[in-house]
């Protein structure tokens, strides 16, 4: 048989996959295991959005939409972007997608030919190295440590630009982090794209899930650079709508029309009614967005609390998104029943067969030594995992 594409060789069969697959056995088996992995909030989508999907299949918008998306979320979309992010669209600058990760490859795939170099940070969201390389370009990764509580300076990016350079990839608040960067941040690296002319993507999907005093500021809307940033977003995160597969950007209308043209030609629009669901989660009441965050700042705050109590962790609070990411740095190389621990990943296996926890290690999103643990879950769950954790970490110190 002929070999598959160097393509799709190149990319990484997920690692985080093979303890999924271990912990789905163990359930399988009765084990009582509690997985602290959700990528996406635990709540319902909001009744009101359910009713109006109902509402498009009882009035039959069942068929093909424009290929950009519906004109009502398209000025949804707009109002938006105006509103929340001082961001000024037309139509013909919004481009709705199967999902923000649609739209960060549409971008991709409109803006990069092969040698070209995306810059994005460590630690990132998973799937950022994987799509740079399905397009054919680099991605150079700038190393973000719990120094700059992993952020990239305008420093480091101005370094990490050469003539290759098409793409600066930029995700705040972050996956799998919870960093938001600040307006003065932000200010400095738009400094650089600036001066050197590369494109930004924003991925801004995380942009509602942030905590306190905190504020999110898109890069777009600085106007010197505004041109060369797509700014994306979804519905996915802020609206319980994962499943709904509904993302958007907004670009110049020249990268509108390139990213629509790939479109074209692998899906054409969005799912149907989903748009219209869309419309309403943009347009209609936004208190499940206001009860969803405030219940995940209780639950971050919960966590931050019981993982600083682990003796050796090293912990950022997260500013935004549903994850933490501590550093497991000082328990790596320890023995425990004589087994050495000699990564995270080590370190992941043994907490789930163990203690019975699900947590995801970090080299998938370029943070070894590091563990995802995401706070989309129940209380009740938490508290629980964090009793394991504390009971496995105890475990890994003392070495039995
Ligand atoms: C940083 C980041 N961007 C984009 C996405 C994808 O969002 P969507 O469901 O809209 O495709 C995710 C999902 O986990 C994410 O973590």
């Amino acid at each position: 048989m002929k070999s598959q594409s160097l393509k799709v060789q190149q990319i990484e069969k997920s690692r985080t996959a093979i303890l999924t697959g271990l912990a789905n056995q163990m359930q399988r088996e009765g084990i009582d295991v509690i997985a602290l992995t959700a990528g996406e909030p635990d709540f319902p989508t909001p009744t009101h959005v359910k009713q109006a999907a109902i509402k498009a299949i009882e009035e039959n918008f069942t068929h093909y939409t424009a290929l950009e998306g519906i004109p009502e979320l398209i000025d949804a979309i707009a109002e938006k972007f105006k509103s929340d992010n001082n961001l000024y669209f037309d139509r013909s600058q919004i481009l709705v997608s199967c999902g923000a990760k649609q739209s960060i490859f549409n971008t991709l795939q409109a803006l990069c030919n092969p040698g070209d170099e995306v810059i994005f940070q460590a630690p990132h969201w998973v799937t950022y190295p994987s799509m740079v390389k399905l397009v054919g370009a680099t991605p150079r990764i700038i190393e973000a440590n719990e120094e700059t509580r992993f952020k990239v300076t305008a420093k480091q990016l101005r370094k990490a630009i050469n003539t290759k350079t098409k793409v600066f990839l930029f995700n705040s608040p972050a996956n799998p982090t919870g960093t938001v960067y600040s307006q003065g941040e932000i200010e400095e690296l738009a400094e650089v794209v600036r001066q050197t002319g590369i494109y930004v993507i924003s991925d801004e999907v995380y942009e509602k899930i942030i905590f306190n005093d905190v504020k999110h500021f898109s890069i777009g809307s600085i106007k010197q650079i505004k041109d060369q940033v797509i700014t994306v977003n979804g519905v996915s995160k802020a609206y319980a709508m994962t499943g709904w597969r509904i993302g958007y950007l907004g670009a110049t209308e020249e990268i509108v029309r390139a990213a629509a043209k790939v479109q074209g030609q692998v899906t054409s629009n969005p799912n149907s009614i989903a748009q219209r669901a869309a419309v309403t989660a943009l347009n209609g009441s936004q208190d499940d967005v206001g009860i969803m965050v405030n219940e995940f700042r209780k639950r971050r705050d919960f966590v931050v609390e019981q993982l600083s109590k682990i003796s050796g962790l090293e912990v950022v609070p997260p500013q935004g998104a549903f994850y933490v990411f501590p550093s497991v740095k000082v328990f790596v190389g320890n023995r425990v029943n004589g087994k050495l621990m000699r990564d995270e990943e080590d370190i992941c296996r043994f907490l789930l067969e163990n203690e019975h926890l699900v947590i995801v290690p970090g080299a998938p999103f370029g943070g070894k030594k590091h563990f995802r643990m995401s706070f989309a879950c129940s209380m009740k769950e938490l508290e629980e995992g964090m009793k394991r954790l504390r009971s496995g970490f105890k475990k890994i110190a003392e070495g039995y």
